[in-house]
């Protein structure tokens, strides 16, 4: 059967696995070496430790792992795939692709494999990519992953960015299903992805291969992104209330891109979602920029927080500015 005759489609997630590198640093160790506090980073942020890659880690290896974890949880093969699409800042190489790295650790020879860069929102993005390619009928299984090794990319002198940011990966694996079109069904709801460019200099990496020829370091403002963070998520996130006919009281879980505790709190009160449905892991893994929604829909999934049929939603902001939403029922 062609998928396109199918009538509606949702792309429904049907495996989630995560990799974290072994290596943790904790608050207190970076006091060894910069200027600062474990309270002061707590008290500002409410992050507690990270984790970083090794040597032999980069970010595809990240990124395989994780891969790996997501096909073992959704019981099927690699050649089951046909579409990779990797969200990360921090690829191996310029090119090519970590997707096509990851495709080829995963032995797969067929469908196709790209990189997305919308930073912290890489994620969200991806995962809307993902989804306009399965309910199109083109494709019918993505794996969608957020990698990333942003230890690379810090300036270990800088205080103000370098305790903020972390390592880590997570996949998952939506599958194009038969749905009625109504938000009951199972898979992707809705997404919602904004961009403006005006905000470069607030949040940006200060080399590149067709400016300084170097990777660069990351640099941010961050009472400027702090400013702009609650409306843009709020924004985001009302639009998939609208789109989908839902409120806040309908969502079973709220997981937020993970940067800072603060803006989290702050962005579920103006939107109205209680605490207690509130996903945090900012604590344990620190800003891991594309992988951070992933990651917190693994700890969550894992410890038997979020279930089938429940009502996920998920969104991010970050460089660019980019922003934005998606929500899933599980
Ligand atoms: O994922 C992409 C999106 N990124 C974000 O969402 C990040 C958004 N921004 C933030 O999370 C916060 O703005 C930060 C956590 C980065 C900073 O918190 P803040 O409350 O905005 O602090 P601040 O930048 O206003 O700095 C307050 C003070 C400054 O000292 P003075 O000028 O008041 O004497 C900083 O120099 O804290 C100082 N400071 C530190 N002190 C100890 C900055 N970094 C540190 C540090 N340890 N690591």
């Amino acid at each position: 059967m062609n998928h396109s005759d199918a009538g509606k489609l949702r792309s429904v997630v049907v495996g989630l696995g995560s990799y974290l590198p072994k290596r943790i640093v904790s608050n207190a160790d970076l006091e060894k070496s910069l200027d600062t506090s474990d309270a002061w980073i707590v008290q500002r942020t409410g992050i507690k430790q990270r984790h970083v890659a090794a040597e032999d880690e980069p970010t595809s290896r990240l990124g395989l792992y994780a891969a790996q974890a997501a096909l073992k949880d959704a019981e099927l093969e690699a050649s089951d795939l046909d579409l990779v699409i990797v969200a990360t800042s921090t690829p191996d190489y310029t090119f090519p692709a970590v997707a096509t790295q990851i495709q080829a650790g995963l032995g797969m020879t067929h469908g196709a494999a790209f990189d997305l860069q919308a930073v912290c929102s890489g994620f969200v993005f991806a995962l809307a990519t993902a989804d306009k390619f399965l309910t199109s009928g083109s494709h019918r299984r993505a794996l969608v992953i957020g990698a990333e090794t942003f230890s690379r990319l810090l300036d270990w002198t800088d205080r103000t960015t370098c305790v903020l940011f972390g390592d880590g990966a997570a996949a998952m694996i939506l599958e194009a299903r038969p749905a009625d079109g109504t938000s009951r069904d199972r898979g992707v709801l809705t997404s919602h992805l904004r961009s403006d460019g005006r905000h470069r200099e607030k949040l940006y990496v200060d080399g590149g291969p067709s400016t300084t020829r170097t990777t660069g370091h990351l640099r941010m403002a961050g009472k400027e992104v702090f400013r702009h963070a609650v409306g843009m998520v709020t924004d985001v996130v009302t639009a998939a209330f609208e789109a989908t006919g839902t409120s806040a009281a309908d969502l079973d879980w709220f997981v937020p891109h993970q940067a800072n505790r603060r803006i989290i709190d702050a962005s579920a009160e103006k939107l109205g979602i209680a605490s207690s449905k509130v996903v945090v892991t900012v604590d344990l893994h620190g800003n891991t920029s594309a992988a951070s929604i992933p990651l917190a829909l693994a700890v969550a999934r894992d410890d038997g927080r979020i279930k089938q049929g429940d009502l996920v939603m998920i969104e991010a902001m970050g460089g660019g500015f980019t922003w934005a939403s998606a929500l899933i029922r599980w």
